[in-house]
Parts: structure tokens; sequence; C-alpha cells
């Protein structure tokens, strides 16, 4: 059986919270999966899930347009756990009664549980767990018996011990749930019978076979960014077909500065050659004008396929392209997981591969970043390389909010540069998930020597998160912001004035554009 198959099934109704949930059950080394809720029967089947998990969500179940599953959950015969709306969803179709409550209850509540049912075995009989909701199960459905009560929700837990289905009006997936990890793996050791065997060494053995049946002849061209995930792609398709793959870089001129070297330099440390195209001059011509965020990643998304279009046909026999889409990205991007909105066309998401007539290989398409970072190391990437923050696609581009011109590029360029050193010199990269500068579109007035200056001002963002899904403002000390401020005005070119960005995602994205 394939590592990706016996796990879990999440059903994504449109919280925050899916992401999570598949996170926490990765973590407890349990294959999990996000999908829509209008998933068909047969595509569900395909994951063979060991059990499902319903999501929160934000509608009423009994409201006209509210998420419903195109397949009935109930009916693959799995144990299945609701949470929140999830569970809302399993009281109302099967014939128990869910209405708005007085209010919204949100944060903290204590719970009594029930220990002698499969949820809560083991666990303490009162415990914190995490609230967030305005409808409440009333009158759970025949066949449940309830398991858990806040003081203000009588109907927390329930249920139908003979049918493997539960349901929770709480979260456990978030950390604030005292015992949520605990209540998580009760519903997949002993209820759905899984065993903790999904780990990295499980996911590279698998995606190495996979990547040899995908690809059982001709070349493979693999887009590199400079990241760690088209990094980390490479190497898999490496071990899997040696020199059939063609790693490339293009260079859109919207790097970092010394980016494309670096990356040139650390590959052939790894014996892999790349072959680093510069088509900076293309991509600037194209992004003249353009100030639309999307319309910007829309050219450049174009512009890549151009490039890649051209080398491609310079290579015999290529069928293939590789990519490091992550998850984060195909969440993000094409909302096929469930009603979650689009926030960003991350443009290495779709559409590429048909007007290339190359099929795509997407290796790494399941993993989270931490996860993506785990497999580097099991596949030898250097340290330096794995530890590097993101840097998105599009690159400098979505940094520089407004026209991109090469002007702007440039003095991007040298702050971002400054601004990294001064974070490493600190002792603070490893600390901090990501670091950049953006070059506002501002002109403010300053004052250097004698003379009047009118130049532009840098935002310096630097967050904290593991999955790049939900992030915080990294407390920056005061004596770093200083330096960095002090050091981009006084080397750097055309910027006057330093701002920190102090706000989390959400609801700010961690990109400015
Ligand atoms: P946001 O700005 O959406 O970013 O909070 C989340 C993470 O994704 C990176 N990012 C991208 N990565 N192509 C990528 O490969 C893109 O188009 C893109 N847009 C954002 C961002 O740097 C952060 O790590």
């Amino acid at each position: 059986m394939s590592a990706r198959e016996g796990g879990i099934v999440v059903l994504d109704f449109g919280g925050q919270y899916a992401q999570l949930i598949a996170r926490r059950v990765r973590d407890a080394r349990v294959f999990s999966v996000v999908l829509p809720p209008g998933e068909s029967a047969e595509s569900i089947r395909k994951w063979k899930p060991k059990g499902i998990i319903l999501s929160g969500g934000p509608q009423s179940v009994y409201e006209e347009g509210a998420p419903l599953p195109a397949a009935d959950p109930r009916a693959f015969g799995v144990p299945l756990l609701g949470l929140c709306y999830g569970m809302q969803w399993m009281a109302h179709a099967g014939g128990g009664e869910v209405a708005p409550v007085n209010g919204r209850e949100y944060g903290r509540a204590v719970a009594t549980v029930a220990t002698d049912s499969e949820l809560f075995a083991g666990l303490e009989p009162e415990q914190t767990v995490w609230m967030s909701h305005g409808d409440s199960v009333l009158q759970p459905p025949t066949g449940f018996r309830v398991i858990g009560s806040t003081p203000s929700t009588p109907v927390a837990a329930i249920e139908d011990a003979d049918r493997k289905l539960y349901g929770l009006q709480f979260h456990p997936e978030v950390r604030h749930t005292e015992h949520g990890t605990a209540i998580l793996e009760n519903f997949l050791f002993r209820a759905c019978g899984v065993h903790p065997d999904w780990t990295i060494e499980s996911f590279r053995r698998d995606a190495v076979d996979a990547i040899r049946r995908k690809a059982p002849t001709g070349a493979v061209v693999c887009a590199l960014s400079g990241g760690v995930d088209s990094a980390v792609t490479a190497l898999l398709l490496r071990e899997a077909l040696g020199d059939r793959v063609h790693p490339i870089l293009v260079d859109h001129g919207l790097l970092r500065a010394h980016e494309a070297r670096q990356v040139v330099e650390a590959f052939a440390r790894l014996d892999i050659p790349v072959r680093a195209v510069d088509a900076s001059d293309l991509f600037l011509s194209r992004l003249e004008g353009v100030t639309d965020p999307e319309e910007k990643r829309r050219v450049i998304g174009r512009t890549f396929i151009d490039v890649f279009e051209k080398e491609a046909r310079g290579i015999a026999d290529a069928r293939y392209l590789a990519q490091g889409t992550l998850y984060p990205d195909v969440i993000e991007s094409v909302s096929i997981h469930g009603p979650s909105q689009v926030i960003k066309t991350h443009h290495n998401v779709g559409g590429l591969p048909e007007k290339l007539g190359l099929e795509l290989i997407e290796p790494v398409r399941e993993l989270f970043k931490d996860e993506v970072r785990r497999l580097g190391a099991e596949l030898g990437l250097p340290r330096e390389f794995l530890a590097r923050h993101p840097f998105p696609g599009p690159g400098l581009a979505v940094r520089i909010p407004g026209e991109v011109t090469r002007e702007k590029v440039a003095i991007l360029q040298r702050a971002d540069e400054i601004v990294l050193e001064e974070i490493r010199a600190a002792g603070l990269y490893d600390a901090i998930a990501q670091a950049f500068a953006v070059l506002l579109p501002v002109r403010s007035v300053g004052v250097m020597g004698d003379n009047r200056t009118h130049d532009f001002v840098l935002a310096v963002r630097a967050v904290q998160t593991t999955d790049f899904m939900t992030a915080d403002w990294f407390r920056m000390p005061h004596e770093v912001l200083d330096s960095i401020a002090r050091r981009v005005v006084r080397e750097g070119r055309g910027v006057n004035r330093v701002v920190y960005d102090i706000t989390s995602k959400p609801p700010a994205t961690i990109e400015w554009e």
C-alpha cells in the first residue's frame, strides 16, 4: 500500500483550522489530506481513508447555501469525527437539532467529559477546551449520547459508539485545547485503528517510486527557484531518475542579490549541474507599467512559461516538468480545497504544463513547509540551504508595490541584503521564519547633511511561523532595527526612512502583494 493511502481525509467546510487539523494528524504520524466537501465518493475512496474528519466552517448547516458533503461521509463505513460545523452537520443530517446560541461563544471553556468514551479515554474528566461557534447542537440525533459539556454548551461532545461517529463542538486542533492532541490521537488510534507509521522516510520511498512510475522514459525539466521546495524536488527527482533530470533556474532579475550564482554553486557542490538562464530584460520590460498585484503575478507567470518553453525545447526528449509546489500553495491558490477563498495566485500553480506540452510532476505537493525541510535534510541538502527563508516565485516584484523598475529592484536588493546581514549578525536568522524588505511606493522627506532628501520608504518584515498559513510578527530587538535603519539609509541608495511591519497573518499576508 502506498504511504499516502489508508490515512485520514479531512473535509474542509471553509473553517480557518482545516489545514491545522491535517497538520495535527500528520504530527501524529498518520497521513492526511484536505479535500473539498464537493469531492466525489469515488475520489475520496481513492485515498482509502481509515477515517474522515469534518472541519469547522463559518456557516450554519440549516442555512441555504451552507456547504454540504457531496458524498455522505457516513457511507464509507469508517469512523467520522465532526468538529464544530462538522459536528453540527452530523447532528443536522442525522435528525438532531442545531440552533444559534445567544451571541457567539469564543475562547476558553472548561468541559466536563465522559472518560468512558472513545475520544476521552484516559484523559481528565475536566479539561480546558477552545470554543469558537455561533450555533450549537441542542439535541443530538438518535443513537448518540452526550460525552462532554461546558457551562454554556450542554452538548459539547457526542458519540455514537456503535457506528463510530463522534462530534466535538470545540477545536481539538488548537493548542489552547489542553488535551487536543490526545483527543485526536484517541480518534486516530482507538477509533480508526490506524498506525503511526507515516514518516518522511516513508514519504521519500513512496515519492521516488511514484516518480519512476510516472516518468518511465524521457527527460524531466526541473524548475528551480532558489528556494528549498524546488531544491528538494530536484534532489528527489535526481534520486529517482538520475541524469534524466535537467534543473533550470530562470533568473527573472527579481531574485535577491547574488542569489542565482549561489544556487548554481550550491547545486554544483551536490554534483548537480544547473542551467541558469538570465531573462531579466524580458521580465522587466514586460512588467513596465504594471501595478496591479495579481496582474504582476500573471505577467511573471506567463513570462516564465515563455522562457521555460524555449529552454525546454532545447532539451532532447523533454516530456515532463517538475516543480516544487507545496501544500499551502495549492490550498491558497486554487481553492480546490473547500470554500476557502483564493488569496493570491501563486504563479507556480496551475496552467504551466498544458501550454508547454509537458506533463507535470509535483512530488512535494502534499507536504507542508517544515515537512519539506525534513525531507531535504534526509536527501542531504546542506544546512545553509535548508535553513533558508522562503522566497516567493515572483520574487522581489511582490515586494515592490506599484510599478517594478530596474532602479527599484537594485535599491531593494541592496536594502534587503543589509536587512539579512544585520539579522544574521545578531544571530536571529534561524529564530525567524521569514525576513525581508519591501520598497514602498512612497517618498518621504528627510535630511542628510545639510540637504533635503525625497526618497523611498523601506518596510522591514519578519515573521514567525511553522506552516506559513498563519504567522506572527517577530519581536525584533530594537538595537537590530536600529542598525538596520542606520545602514539602509547610509549605505543603500534611494531610501531615507525605514519602518517595521507589526501585523500578523491573518489579517495581513506575509508578502505585501
Ligand atoms: P503569503 O504572502 O501568502 O505568503 O502570506 C505565504 C508564503 O508563501 C510565499 N509566497 C509565494 N511562494 N510563489 C511562491 O512560491 C508565490 O507566488 C508566492 N507568494 C507568496 C511567501 O513568501 C510566504 O513564505
